[in-house]
């Protein structure tokens, strides 16, 4: 040790020749001894690799480890590591091993392990507790969110998705009508941000309740935005950080749990003689029982619908987003989209087609598989992760080995499951990095005899073979699935019926994707050119 450190001393110091002043000397000194340790730290590494564990990818700093490969682009790592390792790897992240388990057989360990084995609230409780309010999602037993996540999926029934759609043309066409980007014949949009407010206004008219969407023209904007603020990959570490951003975080969220709570308690004073006349959440939570008989506390109804709002508004504004940006670069499809929609829904009655309707969405069928193919290229949730709980054993295959193996996963591991990956995979889905909702035209997703389960909240399927889980799978799962679909498919529909899109001049291609926001989404600028039909 004392050897290799002289020598490569030796080494740098003459390498440098001419600085000699004692500064510069003490500088040098001070960067050989950082690289000789880093050396040694590498060489440590691999001799005591424990050779029953997933292979570690080896990193230069302790603690970071591999946080700014992983952080800058999680798919070309995971890509770069899968060829190296196989299916099953670990990394460092910030002082954490986390075990990554990729292909449809890693998705399924991940995402469908016993609950004594892996957890999930462990994770991300830190980040969305503080955000959404206690006793909700992860700030309480995964017994309980399996029953409040019955709660919401029950509430987003038929009936109630069906009077969604006339509700999303209305905040559509006022969209339009008020945005100083939508004026005149012709203009150019950041279409994130576009997005954005566009997507906002529509679930906080539906899910959200009509009390609440007009305090979006005004105070809960603000109040959103800081909110928002607090979900920063940071906070997963450090929530409690004294910082201003977390001061106006802590505030927003009360401000939004008591706006909350007046709405339900001036709705209860009303309900005594007045019919119930909206199908939205708030009035369906308000009717919910728990298992053991009692109604949902008031402050839970409110943290729920906090929760809510910030679960389905971040995926949905990043793939209207994205299919905006996709339509732009292929105006062929989105022609396509504009003749499907004059074929199905009948000849234009005086040059404006008529409203949709829920049914009428549902028929629109390229129009759907544009949605289904933006959700396999650009899910926004690219890393789903559970502590490991109970030391576990993962059967795989490394890349040089024919026969399968076993390695261990000792319990302070963080599990990682990445089903953008199998999404995304050649293996799976031909010419797999090409934009092409027709193929799956030719291509059936989950198999029909996938197993179902049933954790709580309702049948869902393991999607334990399945390649495409942009909603995940097993208890988790999300349950705003048909919510989204009906949204970004009202979304594309009538932005195809009203414009026709191009990318910003000079560009070829859709931008590149923003890894370091909580939620991915496309790169800023996003620019998008519009021309009225
Ligand atoms: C394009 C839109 C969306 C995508 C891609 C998406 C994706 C996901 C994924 C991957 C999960 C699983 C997370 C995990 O296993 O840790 C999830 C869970 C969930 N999502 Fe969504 N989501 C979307 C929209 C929505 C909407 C609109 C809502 C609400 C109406 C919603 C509510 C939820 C809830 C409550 C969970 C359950 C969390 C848990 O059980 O731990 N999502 N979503
Ligand atoms: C949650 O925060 C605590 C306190 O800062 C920290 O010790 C813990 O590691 C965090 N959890 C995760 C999963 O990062």
């Amino acid at each position: 040790m004392a050897l290799a450190f002289s020598l490569s001393k030796d080494f740098a110091v003459s390498a440098i020749g001419s600085m000699t002043s004692k500064a510069a000397l003490l500088g040098v000194e001070a960067i050989v001894l950082i690289t000789v340790i880093l050396a040694l730290h590498m060489v440590i590494q691999f001799l005591f690799a424990k050779k029953d564990e997933p292979p570690v990818v080896p990193y230069w700093m302790p603690f970071i480890g591999s946080a700014i490969a992983y952080g800058q682009d999680p798919y070309a790592f995971f890509f770069r590591c899968r060829q190296k390792y196989g299916d099953v790897f670990s990394f460092i992240l910030l002082g954490k091993k986390m075990t990554v388990c990729l292909g449809t057989q890693g998705n399924d360990f991940v995402l469908n392990g016993r609950l004594q084995d892996v957890n999930a609230e462990e994770i991300y409780k830190n980040l969305t507790t503080p955000v959404f309010g206690s006793g909700v999602v992860y700030d309480c037993s995964n017994a309980i969110l399996m029953e409040q996540k019955k709660f919401l999926k029950f509430g987003l029934t038929t009936e109630a998705l069906q009077s969604y759609v006339p509700l999303f043309e209305g905040e559509f066409y006022d969209f339009l009508s008020h945005s100083p980007a939508f004026q005149g014949f012709e203009g150019s949009i950041c279409v994130t941000k576009a997005m954005a407010e566009l997507t906002i206004f529509m679930a906080s008219r539906t899910l959200q309740g009509k009390e609440v969407r007009p305090k979006f023209d005004s105070t809960f904007a603000e109040l959103y935005h800081d909110l928002d603020m607090g979900f920063t990959p940071v906070n997963f570490m450090m929530p409690w950080l004294p910082l201003p951003a977390n001061r106006r975080r802590d505030h927003a969220q009360h401000t939004l749990a008591n706006t909350y709570i007046e709405i339900i308690k001036a709705r209860r004073n009303l309900e005594e003689g007045q019919p119930l006349t909206e199908n939205d959440m708030i009035w369906h939570l308000m009717s919910c029982r728990y298992k053991n008989g009692n109604p949902i506390p008031d402050q839970q109804i409110a943290h729920m619908m906090i929760a809510l709002l910030m679960a389905g508004q971040h995926s949905s504004s990043s793939i209207a987003s994205w299919i905006m940006l996709r339509l732009a670069s292929r105006p062929d499809i989105a022609e396509e989209l504009y003749q499907e929609q004059v074929r199905v829904l009948g000849p234009s009655d005086k040059g404006q087609m008529k409203r949709l309707t829920y049914e009428e969405i549902g028929l629109l069928n390229l129009n759907s598989l544009v949605v289904k193919e933006t959700l396999r290229l650009h899910a926004p949730i690219h890393s789903i992760m559970r502590a490991v709980k109970l030391p576990l054993t993962v059967q795989t295959n490394k890349p040089s080995e024919l026969e399968s193996r076993l390695y261990n996963i000792p319990t302070p591991h963080v599990l990682l499951s990445a089903p953008g990956v199998t999404a995304q995979s050649s293996a799976h889905f031909a010419n797999p990095s090409s934009w092409d909702p027709h193929r799956w035209e030719a291509q059936p997703t989950v198999k029909d005899g996938d197993e179902k389960v049933d954790y709580g909240y309702g049948l869902v399927t393991k999607g334990a073979s399945s390649p495409y889980l942009p909603f995940g799978a097993g208890r988790h799962r999300c349950i705003g699935e048909q919510f989204a679909y009906l949204q970004l498919g009202t979304i594309t529909a009538l932005m195809v019926r009203q414009f026709k899109l191009r990318l910003a001049d000079g560009e070829t291609d859709v931008p590149k994707t923003n890894y370091m926001s909580l939620f991915t989404r496309p790169l800023d600028p996003a620019i998008i050119r519009w021309e009225s039909r």
